[in-house]
């Protein structure tokens, strides 16, 4: 298991060598293959997972069937404790994207972690926060932003955490199907489509399967305001 990505866990970055080490015998790993679910909203919940290798969706489905993509998550991205602070079942759907690796903690040796670890605790108030933060900027793109805005706003948000810097441009191997990305900003895969296929037709960006290139940041970035 890599250090360096649990580090990137907000959770464990200020934990020394040997706090890491104990705290390493309490963790297990699990892999799974693209497409398959680790846990399906409403399922009784008992662990933390952190991500070291891949990517997952968290996704919530309607009652009629639709499905709302709330986040894409890569390495050192953490999910899975809202069951524990606010006891009840799982809030949302998570499946792998590609193929994946977890490390897990159960939600006792989490709360036994936390105790007497006050900076451990931070850490993850701050997490939550952040995600709080996170939550209430979507709520507001979705009133106030329209569909290529809040498209341009999570190819960069994909970017910022997957993209790679080469001569002609960010290239952001998301993972994502036109469907998927429909289902993160919200909005019908034909709008998304069109949106798109506008960035690429101005000079953007480059569609590539399951990934996009960047090619010019800042009207992006202008776009997604
Ligand atoms: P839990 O409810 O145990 O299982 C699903 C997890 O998805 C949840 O804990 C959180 O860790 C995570 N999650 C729920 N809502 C969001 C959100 N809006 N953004 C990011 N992660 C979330």
């Amino acid at each position: 298991m890599d250090n360096d990505v649990l580090r990137q866990a907000p959770l464990f970055s200020a934990l020394d060598d040997e706090a890491m080490a104990a705290l390493r015998t309490s963790l297990a790993t699990t892999r799974l293959r693209r497409g398959e679910v680790l846990f399906h909203e409403g399922d009784s919940g008992d662990k933390l997972y952190v991500v070291l290798e891949g990517k997952v969706k968290l996704g919530r489905t309607s009652s009629d069937g639709r499905e709302n993509l709330l986040a894409i998550m890569g390495p050192g991205q953490m999910f899975g404790e809202l069951s524990l602070f606010d006891p009840g079942p799982r809030s949302a759907t998570v499946t792998c994207v590609t193929d994946a690796e977890f490390a897990s903690l159960s939600h006792e040796d989490l709360l036994r972690w936390l105790e007497g670890r006050p900076v451990v605790a931070r850490g993850l108030l701050a997490q939550l926060a952040a995600r709080l933060r996170k939550a209430n900027d979507v709520v507001a793109d979705l009133v106030f932003s329209d569909v290529p805005g809040r498209v341009a706003k999570a190819l960069l948000d994909l970017a910022e955490r997957f993209g790679r810097t080469a001569d002609d441009g960010v290239h952001v191997h998301h993972d994502l199907t036109q469907e998927e990305l429909a289902q993160l900003v919200g909005a019908s895969r034909e709008t998304v489509n069109k949106a798109l296929a506008d960035f690429a037709s101005r000079g953007w960006l480059r569609l590539e399967p399951r990934s996009v290139v960047i090619l010019d940041m800042e009207r992006m970035s202008r776009r997604a305001r």
